[in-house]
Formats: structure tokens, sequence, C-alpha cells
């Protein structure tokens, strides 16, 4: 309101002529032709298409403009790397991480330790129950259909690239190298994905699932992905980071880009990171 009276208003007040001690602008017609007053307006408008279109190309150019063409290098032999024993205490109240859990869509771009990495995968879809292969997250007839995968673009220790989890061994298989980022961005059209060191991408294998339980297999793994996803929300709060279940993505695309087998569906991307303060 101020910035209004002190600038906005004098330079109106000048440009229309508007005689203050009576309100009228009576002069507006012989001082200001039509053809100034409509520079004016586009002038003002142009501006304002600056400032938007500037705000937009900041927001979301990096999703559309100026990435190097993506692609991985896909291993031929891809190996094993056992992760940092999870840790099953924990010192966070289940409540406190409860309340403070929130969808998180901006992060620093900072690297994330490899053992906290270890943790959220545990928590996805981590044994807890050798003998039985039981896992953290609940599934019908115990099936397991969902498959972890983590984009690593800054994790300490790991190449930047694309990992499977093996829940029995707690290890990452390194699938393939390469910017992983614009990869992402390029399938998932988010700016979530833009900043995130890391992201989980869960997929599911329905057909298997549907083997046994019939039509009910599409509700139950999606089900199944919710409980993970709420996992992986819960462990990344405990451990300071934050995360985003994010469903509206482009599955074919993501197969495509990360080579998936034809049977695995995409369901979530989950960026994680450390939250970007605002
Ligand atoms: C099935 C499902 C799909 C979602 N898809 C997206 C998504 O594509 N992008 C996104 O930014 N958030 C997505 N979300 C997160 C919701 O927007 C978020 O949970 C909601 O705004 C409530 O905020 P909160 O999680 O912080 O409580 C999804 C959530 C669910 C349950």
């Amino acid at each position: 309101m101020r910035t209004f009276f002190f600038f906005v208003w004098p330079w109106l007040k000048n440009l229309l002529c508007i005689d203050t001690s009576t309100g009228t602008t009576s002069r507006f017609e012989e001082v200001v032709s039509m053809r100034t007053f409509f520079f004016y307006l586009g002038v003002i408008f142009f501006l304002l298409l600056l400032v938007v279109g500037g705000w937009g190309l900041w927001k979301f150019g990096p999703l559309f403009l100026g990435r190097k063409p993506a692609s991985l290098e896909f291993s031929a032999s891809p190996s094993a790397m056992v992760l940092p024993a999870p840790d099953r205490q924990g010192s966070v109240p289940l409540e406190r991480t409860l309340q403070a859990r929130r969808s998180v869509r901006a992060f620093e771009d900072v690297p994330l330790p490899l053992g906290q990495i270890g943790q959220i995968l545990w928590a996805a879809q981590g044994i807890t129950l050798p003998e039985k292969g039981f896992r953290t997250a609940p599934s019908a007839f115990s099936l397991y259909p969902l498959k972890v995968y983590l984009a690593a673009e800054r994790v300490e220790g790991l190449a930047p690239g694309f990992y499977g989890y093996d829940p029995e061994k707690h290890a990452l298989i390194a699938l393939a190298e390469g910017d992983v980022r614009a990869i992402l961005i390029r399938a998932v059209r988010q700016p979530a994905v833009s900043t995130a060191p890391a992201a989980l991408l869960l997929t599911a294998d329905e057909d298997a699932a549907r083997k046994r339980l019939g039509d009910a297999a599409t509700f139950c793994v999606a089900a199944e992905a919710g409980h993970a996803a709420q996992n992986v929300y819960l462990q990344a709060t405990a451990l300071g980071l934050g995360t985003v279940s994010m469903g509206g993505i482009d599955g074919g695309a993501l197969r495509e880009v990360f080579a998936l087998p034809e049977k695995e569906s995409p369901l979530y991307v989950m960026p994680l990171g450390v939250p970007k303060e605002h």
C-alpha cells in the first residue's frame, strides 16, 4: 500500500492529469492521448509478462530446457553392494514422526550419506523376520510384489546411477550409471525431482499377484505401495529428510528410460533429500 501511495499514485496522477482537489480528469483528453495511455498500458503488461515469465522459467525451465540429453549406461553384469546394517531401534518417537511428516517437494542439493539411504530402503521393504521373509511393510498372502529402485544422483560412496534394492541381502544392485536426475526430470516432469539428490522408484509385478489374488491384485498392489511409501515418509522424517509420494508419473516413460522388465509397473517416485528452508 505504501509503495502505491509513494510511487505509483503520484506517477498515475501525473499520467492521467487527475486534479486531486476536484477528483476530475478534465484535462485527460487534451494532455494524454489514447496512444500514450495504451503505450503505458502495453509497457506495464510487458513488464508483468517479463516478471511472470522469468519466474516460470526459473521454476520450471530445468524440466524442459538446457539439459544435456539424458542417457544411462547399463551394466552387462550388475554388481551387488551390501549396505550398512539398518538401525532397528531408533531414537525418535513414532508420534513425533507422525506429527512432523509432510510432503516435501524442494530439497537442498547436498549429498546424502549411504547409511541414510540404506535405512530408508530397509524401511520401504527390508526383511524383519528372516525365517519367513516377512518385511517392514505388509503384503497380501506375503507375496511381496513390490520392487524398490534407487536413482542416486548425489549419494556418498555411490556412483550416480540406477540401482535395484535386494531386501534379502540388504544390498544395492548397480544396474546403470549416468545422469539419473536428468532422466527423472524427463520422465516425471515435476519440480520435486529437479533438486533431490536421490529418489526411490516403487514398482510392482501385478500379474504375479493376480495369479493368487485374481481381480483383487490391483487393489492389493496399490495398497502395498501405500504401506511402503508411508514407511519411507516416516523413516525419512525421523532422519530429518523429506520426501513426497508422487503418483502423477508416466509409467511407460519410466519403464523405458530405466529399462524395467515389461511385467513391472511403476507406482510411485519418491524424491529424497534435506528439505529446503524457505
Ligand atoms: C496416491 C497419491 C498420489 C500422489 N501424487 C503426487 C504427485 O504426483 N506429486 C506430488 O507432488 N504429490 C503427490 N502426492 C502427495 C499429496 O499431494 C500430499 O500427500 C497432500 O498434498 C497432503 O500433504 P501431506 O502429505 O504433506 O500431508 C500424492 C499422494 C498420494 C496419496
